[in-house]
């Protein structure tokens, strides 16, 4: 039995949702509705109320104080029936205008839109770009159908019938639980075969031959990436900075500078299924390494530093369609703003953010707290938990999106 949150918005095809609640609530699910001002004038909300048995979110009414984040942390799928040009157009735009789009950016589930909408609205490129974009984002589209439409136009523009846009929303929904159990059944042999490429550790960006910049990290966490990679059955190649750490593994490409491991990471990159670069990259170095120990002179110095190229843009825009590719955000503030603008800016499949300005986890700890931000819109919490354990998680992840990407 799921949660599932059906959003209705302000077309015609409303009366036809509540058939879809119906099908829900029918196949043993539980459902809860929240509705458009605009919905509102088509259908009433006592029909959603008595039909799924629970307070509709609107607009004039909250069943909760902070409804829109318990509504959508309740969900495990959300499907918007019908979707009008205005919502498609909304949600691309990110606006949050209304309790209902402000619960859709607080979701960590599927997203499934069934449009509705007179033919010349469905063609119009703006909506059909909005679409377009949003499908690229991760969100399911249940395409509309053509039929007589309620304007006594014949065209495309239906919404799909409720009962196959009940079977589509249950099917993403055993889909994927289906495939996180299958995955997660085998266990051991989760990244079997597959050629895993991890990053670790800090680099150190010298200054003269005895100096250096470096970083606190101390590759804890990407050698427990490699590690537990190996043991899921891959075959690991780990790129790492100078780390005090003895591992087991075979294949270990150490470097020292950014430029080095940007060097190395062109190397393995092409054929490499996992991308996981959990290395703290310099994002800047010296113009220019000095060949003999600085001495000391004036009272002040001035350096002067260079960006470093950037391995986790590269590999975003680089990659195939069938690697996977992680990244992490180690952030002290904004965390989250950040994670998500990281993985739209260097194309990553998920973004594993933690916060390094706790004590009790991050750099040098062997403790971590990581969200995982995924593509799609969803994220998850992994709670504080060895690094061990975070590793599992992360790949486990990134094998489920893989093992995705190859049936698509
Ligand atoms: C009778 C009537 C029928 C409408 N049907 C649709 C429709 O099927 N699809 C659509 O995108 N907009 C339709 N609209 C326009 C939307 O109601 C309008 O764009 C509204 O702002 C949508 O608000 P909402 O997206 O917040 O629910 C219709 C408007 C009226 C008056």
């Amino acid at each position: 039995m799921s949660n599932i949150l059906v959003g209705v918005t302000g077309g015609i095809a409303c009366y036809k949702t509540a058939y879809l609640v119906r099908e829900f609530v029918k196949s043993g699910h539980n459902v809860k509705v929240m509705m458009t001002k605009q919905a509102e004038k088509f259908v009433g909300y006592t029909t959603f109320e008595a039909l799924s048995q629970n307070e509709v979110l609107r607009d004039d009414y909250t069943p909760t104080p902070i409804s829109h984040i318990d509504y959508a942390s309740w969900a495990d799928i959300c499907i918007i029936a019908p979707a009008t040009a205005n919502i498609i157009g909304k949600i691309n735009a990110g606006i949050t205008d209304n309790e209902l789009l402000s619960t859709v950016i607080a979701l960590s589930c599927p997203l499934v839109l069934a449009p509705a909408m007179n033919t010349n609205m469905y063609h119009n490129p703006i909506v059909q770009e909005n679409i377009n974009a949003l499908k690229k984002k991760g969100i399911h589209i249940i395409d509309a159908e053509s039929g007589l439409l309620a304007c006594q136009t014949t065209g495309e523009g239906k919404m799909a019938e409720p009962n196959d846009i009940a079977e589509k929303v249950l099917s993403i929904l055993n889909n994927k639980e289906h495939k996180k159990d299958n995955i997660l059944n085998s266990e051991n042999n989760l990244l079997q075969g597959l050629n895993i490429l991890i990053t670790a550790g800090p680099t150190k960006e010298y200054i003269d031959p005895v100096r250096y910049i470096t970083n606190k990290s101390s590759g804890k966490m990407g050698y427990a990436l490699a590690e537990e990679a190996y043991k899921m059955g891959a075959n690991v190649t780990l790129i790492s900075g100078e780390v005090g750490i003895i591992s087991p593994l075979q294949d270990i490409q150490y470097v020292v500078s950014a430029e080095d491991m940007y060097n190395t990471f062109l190397k393995y990159f092409p054929q490499a299924d996992i991308i996981i670069m959990a290395a703290a990259v310099a994002d800047y170095t010296p113009n220019k390494m000095e060949n003999n120990k600085i001495k000391k002179k004036s009272d002040t110095m001035e350096l002067s530093l260079v960006k470093t190229k950037d391995i986790l843009l590269y590999a975003g825009e680089n990659k195939q369609n069938n690697q996977v590719l992680v990244g992490f955000a180690a952030e002290t503030d904004n965390i989250e703003e950040y994670a998500k603008s990281k993985l739209m800016k260097k194309n990553a499949d998920i973004i594993a953010a933690n916060d390094v300005s706790r004590k009790d986890i991050g750099f040098d700890s062997s403790d971590n707290e990581v969200t995982l931000y995924f593509k799609n819109g969803e994220k998850r919490n992994t709670g504080k938990q060895s690094k061990i354990d975070i590793a599992k998680i992360i790949l486990t992840e990134s094998a489920i999106l893989y093992n995705e990407n190859q049936s698509e």
